[in-house]
């Protein structure tokens, strides 16, 4: 059976690379300070740590053979504010560096989030968002464990490292070589380990990504999964795509296991050893007191040693994350303001086409497209599903680039003008109207924020949607959720129609703004729309013939071209396409 396209693993090994370690600095600096602090921190914590094995060393050595009651209780007294000291500072450090850590990732997801905000239409149009989903949340959040532990911890460790070999220096210097004779296996198995769990890491992080995207897609597509009874598929793949989260995540914990118990056998092997060899030492300036503490430190050694590794190994890890995140917030829109770009001022309306070529891809979908348009004036655009309509319309709030021509507002070029303000004259409506989670209020306005609530109930009447909208049970006031699936297909475009019209847009685009409309609102929406587009340049795209008879100036459009252009009269009297399609639409009512 074929792979399904959800199992397709994105590449996570990177070699190690200081430009993203560097970049990931910016974003710690802001918390030296904080960092420092719980450094130092750390660091009594470890001496406290660190002193135990020679307080009982003094007790043996000292205190017990003289007998002195006194000395051992305030050796007690000393480790055990030994203990609450290291207790209180750990505290304080898993405090300080969740601390650090979530606010730096917080900043990250914000800076990813704000850049995907930015980016064009395309870098969408090719993606399942749930994996870019995948990239704002779980890639972010595994750079968590590195900033919150990894970096500090590097730092005591080592600290601990010198101190514990300088105590057993300190303690017996023949003995801290024949101790460190189990460090090369140790370093071979941290070695070996380490290669294999890395990889068994991304191998489960890839598997968690291509699931998530899955499930993502298959929840936007319950309706029509649920409509063409696809269950038992989708229940077939998500079985496959767990299947793999399933064994790899077996097999990362299965390695991640591996690691300290070795650690703990190679502890045991060492301490045995130094006991059996330690002893024949004692006499020969080896106390039993040193002994026992030699041994204390030894149990210590290994632990900083492992975590060295680990730490190397979570940094290689963090580096494939690191090139994921930075390669998308490096991701140019494809669509940007020029860098001289001026604000375009108000407009009155006059647009123009000029030989416009344009192509998502390789292939062109608009060939040589040209009109004119005035101040004002409602143009439709028809023809059949694929023409390149929508294309059309896009182009002009420049959602996409042209590959050449001109595109002209009021006789400016809309290249030469920065982004938001071209947008912002312009009221559109997609074709596929969009509800978001709020109030129905609140959807409207979406179109301007300062808008008034009368000014919002104002739009809403203009559009007939008043009344609809009255007869829900919190009326405006009534939340909607994403999808919108409170309302029907034409509530829906009824709201996002008085959303384009709030914004009192100069230039007014209605992509299908009235097909799922019964024609009685349609008819009374038609009187109120009159008003409306007076005074404004409006596009209008509509299969529904009917609706844009008093229209201007109809285009027809076919295969990314304008066969016809002119009133509806005019077309009629042509008898080309447009009265075709006309004759055919009122054929076709006819019959029905
Ligand atoms: N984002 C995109 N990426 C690549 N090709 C696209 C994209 N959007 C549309 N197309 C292609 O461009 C052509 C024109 O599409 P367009 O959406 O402009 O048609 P339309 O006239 O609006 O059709 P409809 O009446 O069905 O809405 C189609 O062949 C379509 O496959
Ligand atoms: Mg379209």
């Amino acid at each position: 059976m074929a792979r399904n396209k959800f199992d397709v693993d994105e590449e996570l090994e990177t070699p190690f690379s200081l430009m993203h370690l560097k970049r990931l600095l910016v974003y710690i600096a802001p918390y030296k300070g904080k960092i420092t602090l719980t450094v130092c921190i750390m660091l009594i914590a470890s001496a406290a740590n660190l002193i135990g094995p020679y307080l009982i060393k003094q007790a043996i050595d000292k205190e017990i053979p003289e007998k002195n009651i006194n000395g051992l209780l305030i050796l007690s007294g000393i480790y055990l504010l030994a203990l609450i000291i290291t207790g209180v500072c750990m505290k304080y450090r898993i405090r300080m560096m969740s601390d650090i850590g979530q606010s730096v990732i917080k900043k990250i997801r914000a800076d990813l989030f704000i850049h995907l905000q930015k980016l064009s239409f395309s870098f969408y149009d090719n993606r399942p968002h749930g994996k870019i989903l995948v990239r704002v949340v779980n890639y972010v959040n595994s750079l968590s464990d590195l900033l919150s532990n990894g970096l500090i911890n590097l730092i005591t460790d080592i600290f601990s490292l010198v101190v514990i070999l300088g105590f057993m220096l300190f303690i017996d210097v023949k003995l801290t070589f024949l101790a460190l004779l189990g460090f090369p296996v140790l370093a071979a198995i941290i070695f070996l380990i380490k290669n294999a769990q890395r990889k068994a890491w991304q191998n489960l992080s890839n598997k968690q990504s291509n699931m998530n995207a899955y499930i993502h897609e298959s929840i936007n597509g319950i309706r029509v999964t649920q409509a063409f009874a696809r269950e038992e598929e989708n229940k077939r793949i998500f079985q496959e795509v767990s299947d793999g989260y399933r064994s790899s995540w077996m097999k990362a914990v299965y390695i991640q296991f591996l690691l300290w118990p070795s650690i703990e056998n190679i502890s045991v092997l060492t301490v045995s050893f130094i006991y059996v060899i330690g002893i024949s030492f004692i006499g020969n300036g080896v106390t039993v007191g040193s002994l026992v503490a030699f041994v204390g430190y030894l149990w210590m050694f290994w632990t900083p040693l492992a975590n060295i590794g680990i730490f190397y190994n979570a940094i290689i890890n963090a580096m494939a994350y690191l090139e994921r995140i930075f390669e998308m917030m490096d991701e140019k829109p494809t669509v940007m303001s020029d860098p001289d770009a001026v604000e375009l001022k108000e407009i009155k309306g006059k647009v123009e086409f000029k030989n416009v070529v344009f192509g998502y891809e390789e292939e062109k979908i608009l060939n040589n497209i040209s009109f004119k348009v005035n101040p004002g004036d409602t143009i439709a655009l028809v023809g059949a599903t694929g023409s390149g309509k929508t294309t059309i319309i896009s182009l002009l709030s420049r959602f996409y680039d042209i590959n050449s021509g001109q595109i002209k507002i009021d006789d400016v070029d809309i290249k030469t003008v920065t982004i938001p303000s071209l947008r912002k004259q312009m009221g559109v409506m997609l074709q596929d109207s969009l509800i978001f989670s709020g109030t129905i209020m609140d959807n409207i306005r979406y179109g301007r924020l300062d808008a008034t609530d009368e000014e919002v109930i104002m739009a809403a009447r203009a559009v007939r949607a008043h009344q609809f909208i009255i007869e829900m049970e919190d009326g405006y006031q009534t939340e909607v959720n994403e999808r919108g699936t409170r309302l029907s297909n034409g509530q829906r475009q009824l709201i996002s129609f008085a959303r384009a019209l709030l914004a009192n847009p100069r230039i007014l685009i209605l992509d299908e703004a009235t097909s799922s409309i019964d024609t009685e609102t349609e008819i009374a929406l038609q009187k109120g729309l009159e008003t409306l587009l007076t005074g404004r340049t409006s596009f209008i795209i509509a299969h529904r013939l009917s609706t844009i008879q008093s229209a201007t100036r109809i285009l027809f459009i076919d295969k990314g071209e304008i066969l016809e252009e002119g009133s509806h009269e005019d077309l009629m009297n042509t008898k080309g396409h447009y009265w075709k399609l006309y004759h055919s639409q009122h054929l076709s009512l006819n019959i029905g």
